[in-house]
């Protein structure tokens, strides 16, 4: 979950190196450090906390180096823990994204041969095997040292003794080249390249490279050498960069209406004949899977929460959705006639890949929703949808959940038309309301846009909450309490409404405020009002992310926030920026670090 970065033929690398990692920050704050090749040999310099601190150190001067912020597996975040590590002869250092699960072994075999190993982590015990394997190649060293290797890995080394030029490897960690005009970039992340390049050419599992100013040698996992293809990004600088907002996560929010208009963009033809996957999987596997089953992590899988209702409803398809992380290691049955699907803004995220090759060998077909273009899930399933949120950078997901969300309307609606289960004057009607949900997400923005006093209000003093909602709000609601939690650090659970009288009505008393997400024309509205009244009676204060045209809920809670009308199927997306203004608001009330909550990385390619 770490970030990666290394430069080749930069005026000045540890300059262009911090810059990288200020943007791979989201990946990991724990320590920060970057290694050059100077005239003196190598030159390391290494900081606890966020890159900030690296940046008051004297920059070494030199054109090739590389660089890396942590989030810790192995080991405290100490300067002695962080990244780059050295060997012995301190000629040659590697930064390192993944786990090394035999380091123990490893690392009892380098000391017994004597080598001096000085950090706790599983990485150092790579520079040190990469040092008993270099006898002036670089590229044959890190290439031999590999087999040795179980786990996985985003490794770069550099060497005094090889000055011009920066060496990595890629086993189930992203890892990515920029392809400049002399120059040559490697990182973990795009944002981090974008400055500089939006020429990549994405390594896959197995492959290592050799990065020289003027060439990218390239060598599958047999040590052939291999042709970089080069891709052109779809994204730029600006959109990886706060442009005015005083945090990423604001910023975010406020690009919902831009990222659905994206993700609706082109495809929202009237008859939903059209459901715009690349790659290899044939529409007959949408339109005759006999079941869908949606795999993801997090807030990807309460976007699955709230796709199944949509699925299930606009089409009649019925949906499964399992939490990544538990169906790859749950016994496997046969699952012929499934569409998996698996969901996730990274499409980097450990757990949703090795569910996909799980699933895959189950007999499903297998369709990536993702948002990172080129990422691991994107390139190894079948079939790709792009979400087009645009870079998120924020920790807490916003706008890419929205166009999760948006991703499961026009699946729906595809599935709905093409297997006869919506007449073609519903589909009409369907896409001309999907196309309104960008105008009605910027209007949420508005009527929730004076949360701010009443988040600060409403949870002050409360050290628990409940949020809850009913069907497709369920998923709403267990996505409204992650966000808090995340950002704020107040313990929120998340609650199909009709549950809570079977054992967590318990917990209620006046300082445990509940938020309550609801669309008056759900047919769960009245006992939705049955619930809050179940609620309050137990002195719990309510607050209701409600419909403008609501002229009833206010007798029944405390505060109302208002979100415009829609048909109750749209509902999540106008509710969502209401609860994301009112999570990022209390967690700014509160003095929390937005971008960066503590303990947690965006990108999570570690199990
Ligand atoms: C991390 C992030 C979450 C994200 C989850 C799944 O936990 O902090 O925001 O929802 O990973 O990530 P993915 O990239 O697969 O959507």
């Amino acid at each position: 979950m770490c970030g990666i970065i290394g430069v080749v033929g930069m005026p000045n690398a540890a300059s262009a190196l911090v810059k990288g990692l200020k943007r791979l920050e989201y990946r990991g704050y724990d320590s920060a450090g970057i290694a050059v090749v100077t005239g003196k040999g190598l030159e390391i310099q290494r900081a606890v906390g966020a890159v900030a601190n690296l940046e008051r150190q004297a920059a070494p001067l030199g054109t090739v180096g590389i660089g890396h912020t942590r989030w810790a597996t192995h080991g405290p975040p100490t300067e002695a823990n962080s990244h780059p590590h050295r060997d012995c002869s301190e000629r040659l250092a590697v930064v390192h994204n993944g786990i090394v699960e035999n380091y123990q072994e490893l690392r009892e075999g380098l000391q017994a041969r004597g080598h001096r190993l000085l950090s706790q982590t599983d990485t150092e015990v790579l520079a040190h095997l990469i040092e008993e394997r270099y006898h002036g190649d670089l590229l044959a060293a890190v290439q031999e040292t590999l087999p040795l290797i179980e786990g996985s890995y985003g490794l770069v080394v550099v060497s005094a003794d090889a000055p011009d030029r920066i060496v990595c490897a890629r086993m189930r960690s992203p890892l990515l080249l920029g392809v400049g005009q002399g120059q040559m970039l490697l990182a973990s992340d795009a944002t981090a390249l974008l400055e500089h390049t939006r020429s990549v050419v994405f390594l896959e599992d197995g492959e290592t490279a050799e990065l020289t100013q003027e060439r990218v040698r390239l060598f599958d996992a047999h040590r052939k050498p291999k042709i970089p293809v080069v891709r052109e990004l779809p994204w730029n600088l600006e959109a990886a960069e706060k442009g005015g907002f005083d945090h990423f996560m604001l910023k975010e929010i406020h690009e919902i209406p831009e990222a659905l208009h994206e993700v609706f963009r082109g495809r929202l033809g009237m008859a939903g004949d059209r459901f715009d996957v690349e790659g290899a999987l044939p529409e007959s596997a949408l339109r005759g899977a006999q079941r869908i089953l949606v795999l993801a992590c997090g807030t990807s899988y309460y976007a699955g929460m709230v796709g199944r209702s949509i699925v299930e409803q606009l089409a009649g398809v019925p949906v499964d959705v399992q939490l990544a992380s538990e169906y790859r290691y749950a016994p496997q049955t046969t699952q012929e006639g499934t569409l998996a699907i698996f969901v996730s803004q990274s499409g980097e995220t450990a757990d949703t890949l090795e569910a996909m090759r799980r699933a895959r060998a189950s007999g499903c077909r297998t369709l990536a929703m993702v948002n990172v273009v080129g990422s691991t899930l994107a390139r190894e399933a079948e079939g790709v949808f792009y979400l087009r949120a645009g870079p998120e950078i924020g920790v807490a997901s916003t706008k890419a959940f929205v166009n999760m969300v948006g991703g499961f309307y026009l699946l729906g609606l595809h599935l709905g038309a093409t297997r006869g289960h919506l007449t073609p004057d519903e589909c009409k009607r369907l896409a001309g309301e999907m196309r309104t949900l960008p105008r009605l997400a910027q209007r949420a923005l508005e009527t929730a846009g004076d949360v701010a006093p009443l988040a600060g209000e409403f949870f002050h003093g409360a050290e628990h909450a409940f949020y809850l909602g009913r069907q497709i709000n369920h998923g709403l609601a267990m996505e409204g309490a992650l966000k808090i939690k995340e950002i704020s650090y107040l313990h929120a659970e998340g609650y199909a409404a009709g549950e809570l009288k079977h054992g967590p009505l318990a917990l209620l008393t006046p300082d445990f405020p509940v938020v309550v997400a609801l669309s008056d024309k759900e047919p769960t509205y009245g006992v939705m009002v049955s619930n809050i009244g179940e609620v309050r009676a137990r002195g719990a204060k309510v607050l209701a992310i409600a419909t403008e045209t609501d002229a009833n809920v206010h007798k029944h809670v405390d505060h109302v926030v208002r979100v415009p009308a829609s048909d109750p199927l749209f509902y999540p997306v106008p509710a969502c920026v209401a609860l994301y203004l009112l999570a990022y608001h209390a967690a700014r009330g509160r003095g929390c670090n937005i971008d960066r909550p503590r303990n947690l990385a965006k990108s999570v390619t570690v199990e």
